[in-house]
């Protein structure tokens, strides 16, 4: 491991293009203001970067870690062949730039789905064999699909709650015979690959409103002119994302292994060996906006993936915890201001809190190198909750020391950059532009 730290040493104390920096040592985090140190003209906004090449393009997920933000930390604070661990990896993109750059890498999500895009996107399977499994599942479904809307094949269709209202019959029918396939599918490489595409084309033909990371329908009037074709609609993601595998192939280090959990980080499955930690946890507003669960929720159903009806509930600060105290000032003061607005509110905040320092725990204890947190920093009822610092504080008290904080502007956001704080129809406040990335360092 090279020590943590990259060269950013320019102290002039100026936001260089949307960007501010702070570092230790010259830093007390807890006091009021911090002291920004500047960023030698790093540009961390990446602004028209491509976020989507290789793998990184096959599937959306919500509030994705660009991969240059990942790239460039794992490059900073970690060496070829060391192990990094996403413990929230959700669509596995920390995993990807891991493989690229010749680390072996963990990923762990307690959302079925995310991971099987995860393993999707970071398996790399051989090209022609990619091609042969291809021609022989498109064969073998358009053969079916001609079966079924000719009455010559019955199917039965997967049980799934209120089935009839998100998804119209021949489209139900269709997905059954192509999930009929892919299941037989299921102990090859490339099984996560086509489930992936099957993931986008149930949301494309579903009657869920396209653009949407929560559940709603599409309104009735698209919905009578809304007659996809679930056979081409499938085959289109499967042409048009093969060649992405091909490259990732052909780009990625196959000499790193990559593994992908089924887990939750407040109970890692880990006993340590981990070199570096690169991760965006949940923002705590799983149940409202920014919400894994029903995102992935018909994708996943269709897939035959159990246990998605329960993660937003299973989502950092989804149950309540015991009130314990934190160790963070920035925290208390910051309750205490949600309190006075919303004893709700100042409960989801808390129990948010003390899941995340559940993680911190277990991530001081399998770490040897730094821990690298983007986050955003959200308004509950108008206060500002600053995860960053509150992050930082919750790190030091556990031993972990603090080394970077980079604050940068989000260029372009799928997000809404406003909410509705009080859930008061058009009182609007605003929501996360800026994102943080905090470095701590395991003390030596
Ligand atoms: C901000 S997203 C991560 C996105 C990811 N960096 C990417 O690029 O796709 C946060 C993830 O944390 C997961 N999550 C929430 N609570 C968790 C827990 N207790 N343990 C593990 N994962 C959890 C969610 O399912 C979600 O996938």
């Amino acid at each position: 491991m090279p020590p943590c730290g990259g060269a950013l040493q320019n102290p002039t104390g100026v936001e260089v293009r949307g960007i501010e920096i702070f570092r230790n040592p010259y830093i007390k985090l807890c006091s009021n203001d911090l002291r920004e140190l500047g960023s030698m003209g790093e540009d961390w906004r990446f602004a028209g970067a491509d976020t989507q090449y290789l793998t990184h393009g096959l599937h959306p997920y919500p509030a994705r870690m660009i991969p240059q933000i990942a790239r460039r930390l794992i490059e900073r604070y970690s060496e070829r062949k060391d192990v990094i661990l996403d413990p929230f990896c959700g669509s596995g993109g920390v995993l990807v730039e891991s493989m690229l750059l010749g680390r072996n890498s963990i990923g762990i999500d307690i959302n079925p789905l995310a991971l099987i895009i995860a393993k999707a996107k970071t398996t790399p399977l051989e090209p022609s064999e990619l091609e042969r499994l291809w021609l022989e599942l498109r064969e073998a479904i358009e053969e079916d699909v001609r079966g079924l809307r000719f009455d010559r094949l019955e199917v039965e269709v997967p049980k799934i709650p209120n089935l009839e209202y998100w998804f119209k019959p021949q489209v139900a029918r269709e997905l059954a015979v192509i999930r009929r396939r892919l299941d037989a599918l299921k102990g090859e490489r490339a099984y996560f690959f086509f489930a992936t595409c099957f993931s986008l084309t149930v949301r494309k033909v579903s009657n869920l409103k396209p653009g949407e990371f929560k559940i709603m329908r599409m309104p009735a009037e698209k919905l009578k002119k809304h007659n996809p074709n679930v056979l081409q609609t499938f085959i289109e993601h499967v042409e048009e994302r093969i060649p992405r595998m091909v490259e990732f192939y052909r780009a990625c280090d196959e000499n790193v292994f990559c593994e992908v959990l089924l887990g939750d980080a407040r109970r890692l499955p880990l006993k340590g060996g981990v070199d570096l930690v690169v991760t965006s946890p949940p923002y705590g507003d799983s149940r409202t906006t920014v919400a894994y669960g029903q995102f992935s929720k018909y994708p996943a159903l269709w897939l035959g993936l159990r246990g998605v009806t329960g993660v937003d509930k299973a989502s950092l600060g989804g149950r309540p915890t015991d009130g314990e105290e934190l160790p963070s000032e920035t925290l208390k003061r910051t309750l205490e201001e949600i309190k006075k607005k919303s004893r709700e509110r100042y409960n989801d905040v808390l129990w948010f809190f003390s899941d995340l320092f559940r993680c911190l725990e277990q991530l001081r204890g399998v770490l040897s190198g730094c821990c690298c947190f983007v986050v955003g920093n959200r308004t509950v009822r108008r206060v500002q909750v600053p995860t960053d610092r509150i992050i930082v504080e919750l790190g030091e008290a556990l031993g972990l020391e603090f080394e970077t904080l980079i604050r940068r502007e989000i260029p372009s956001k799928r997000l809404p950059w406003q909410n509705a704080p009080e859930n008061v129809r058009g009182e609007k406040g605003t929501t996360i532009a800026k994102e943080s990335i905090i470095v701590l360092r395991a003390k030596r």
